[in-house]
């Protein structure tokens, strides 16, 4: 297993280099002028100038949407539409239900959930009074509020794990910059029940394909915060360190180190980052089990061919989680820093103590969010380079059903290599029966299903079902492309 080691750097922010009296000098647009060639009465040639019509913004500024949000225009459809169309198609691929619950709870819910000490609950927080005098927040992500959900509506009887997928507005009262608003879009996907590497790593690969399918090149930023334990043994070691750099940091930092020192390593003020880079790093404070867990998450990681890079300075601004932590970035262009200056494209990870810590039975959990506004962005940089935006809707469709742990295995390989040739394959990795699995193909309307069995695993090949006659063909693992295609089943990318 190769383990790729990066930091990642922080862009220095471009020190505006005009003289102070520039600066401050009112900008007065004057209006395009346009220049006509008429024919006169004695036909000779004439120019005329004409005023240009400028778009008109007399508007009061009370009309205006509030800084740091927008409205999204008919001009951008494509792009919102292929990303929602691509959430949607992806989280029933992989056998996530969907969900939606309320923008506005209860404040103590987030405040609880994503702690005190995260900038999030700190300084982000839109908070009213309601008219009964309670505080209510708007969400600033859905995590908290899916697994309040997940408590009151008593899923934690249901078979586990259970899997869900939603999408929808955040609200988050930070500094509007580049792909960072008040309000925001995410497609957020959550497993909750189980405790398991291929768990994370089967997040990890919907957040990436995600992305992938819509054309977008990205690489998954990783790293294990471990147990609480290990934060805690860690967090000694950190405080020292901290203290003895004190002079060297920002104001916050200064507090943070004493309410939330872990908080002081996704700091973005610039001069505490040579104090961050060289902190302590928590993947040296792992337990046995918890390196022995995150070293099976890179093994999935691996074998579903997913690029990462390992970053022992990650650890998330958000106080839930524990285990696997991660971010995905587009890959950088390094000509083009408009596309580096959007930050992190999505980010996730495990959070097993949280059910808990909210009152439901402890129940391990694991998810990740990618923001929709700064995947709009990539793609209409993508379009701008000439690229095609893909259209989803016009994907060829499979199920694929396995039986038996050898199945399941090979099932994951099999599925990823037809995913990158561009084919939607449902399926629900674990441990449901054959009729079960082919109920769920019906309800996704596939005309086939590929099915793997132990025997199949056994004498490298697979089952071709047709879901109308129930006819099935037996045909060789190596040949599924070139079978399903020349039945016309699927169309292949590569070819
Ligand atoms: P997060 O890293 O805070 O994680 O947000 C996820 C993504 O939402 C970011 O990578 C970014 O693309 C987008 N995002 C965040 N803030 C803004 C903003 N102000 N403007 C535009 N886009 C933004 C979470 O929210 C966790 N709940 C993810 C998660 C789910 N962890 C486990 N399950």
């Amino acid at each position: 297993m190769v383990i790729k080691k990066q930091t990642i750097k922080l862009k220095k922010v471009q020190k505006n280099s005009k003289p102070s009296f520039e600066k401050n000098k009112k900008i007065t647009k004057k209006p395009v002028v346009k220049t006509k060639a008429t024919v006169d009465n004695k036909g000779s040639e004439v120019t005329k100038k004409t005023e240009e019509k400028k778009p008109s913004k007399k508007f009061s500024k009370d009309l205006a949407p509030l800084r740091g949000m927008k409205d999204i225009l008919p001009k951008d459809e494509q792009f919102w539409k292929a990303a929602h169309h691509e959430a949607e198609d992806i989280a029933h691929a992989y056998n996530f239900g969907w969900i939606e619950t309320p923008i506005l709870e209860e404040v103590s819910l987030f405040i609880r959930s994503i702690g005190k000490g995260t900038d999030v609950v700190d300084k982000e927080m839109y908070v009213f009074e309601d008219r009964d005098g309670s505080k209510v927040g708007l969400r600033p992500e859905a995590t908290a509020s899916l697994v309040r959900s997940y408590i009151t509506n008593g899923m934690q009887s249901e078979s586990q794990p259970v899997k869900v997928w939603t999408c929808g507005p955040m609200f988050r009262h930070d500094r509007p910059q580049a792909g960072r608003f008040r309000q925001f879009h995410q497609f957020n996907c959550e497993s909750f029940g189980v405790k398991d590497a291929s768990v994370d790593a089967e997040l990890i690969v919907v957040a990436y394909n995600f992305l992938n399918d819509l054309g977008i090149s990205s690489t998954v930023f990783i790293n294990s915060i471990g147990s609480k334990e290990d934060r805690d043994n860690y967090t000694i070691e950190l405080v020292a360190y901290l203290r003895s750099k004190r002079s060297y940091l920002c104001d916050d930092c200064k507090k943070r180190m004493n309410k939330n020192p872990l908080r002081s390593l996704d700091c973005k003020v610039e001069q505490c980052q040579p104090v961050i880079e060289d902190a302590p790093k928590i993947i040296d404070w792992l337990g046995v089990e918890s390196k022995k867990y995150f070293m099976k998450v890179l093994e999935y990681l691996d074998e579903l061919e997913v690029p990462y890079m390992l970053q022992p300075t990650l650890v998330r601004g958000l106080d839930y989680y524990t285990d696997t932590v991660f971010e995905i970035y587009e890959d950088q262009d390094k000509a083009d820093t408009q596309k580096s200056s959007q930050g992190a494209l999505g980010g996730g990870g495990r959070y097993d103590l949280l059910i808990g810590q909210l009152g439901g039975q402890p129940t391990p959990a694991s998810g990740f969010a990618i923001g929709l506004e700064r995947v709009v962005m990539a793609l209409k940089n993508l379009k701008e380079k000439g690229k095609n935006i893909p259209i989803v809707e016009k994907r060829s469709k499979i199920f694929f059903a396995q039986l038996g742990d050898q199945a399941r295995m090979r099932a994951l390989g099999l599925i990823e290599k037809l995913r990158r040739e561009g084919v939607l394959v449902y399926h629900n990795i674990g441990k449901s029966s054959l009729k079960g699995q082919l109920e769920l193909a019906n309800k996704y309307g596939v005309t086939h299903s590929l099915i793997l069995g132990q025997k199949e695993v056994l004498d490298g090949t697979i089952i071709i079902r047709d879901m109308d006659s129930g006819i099935q063909e037996i045909v060789d693992q190596q040949k599924i492309k070139q079978e399903l295609k020349k039945n016309n089943l699927i169309t292949i990318k590569s070819e």
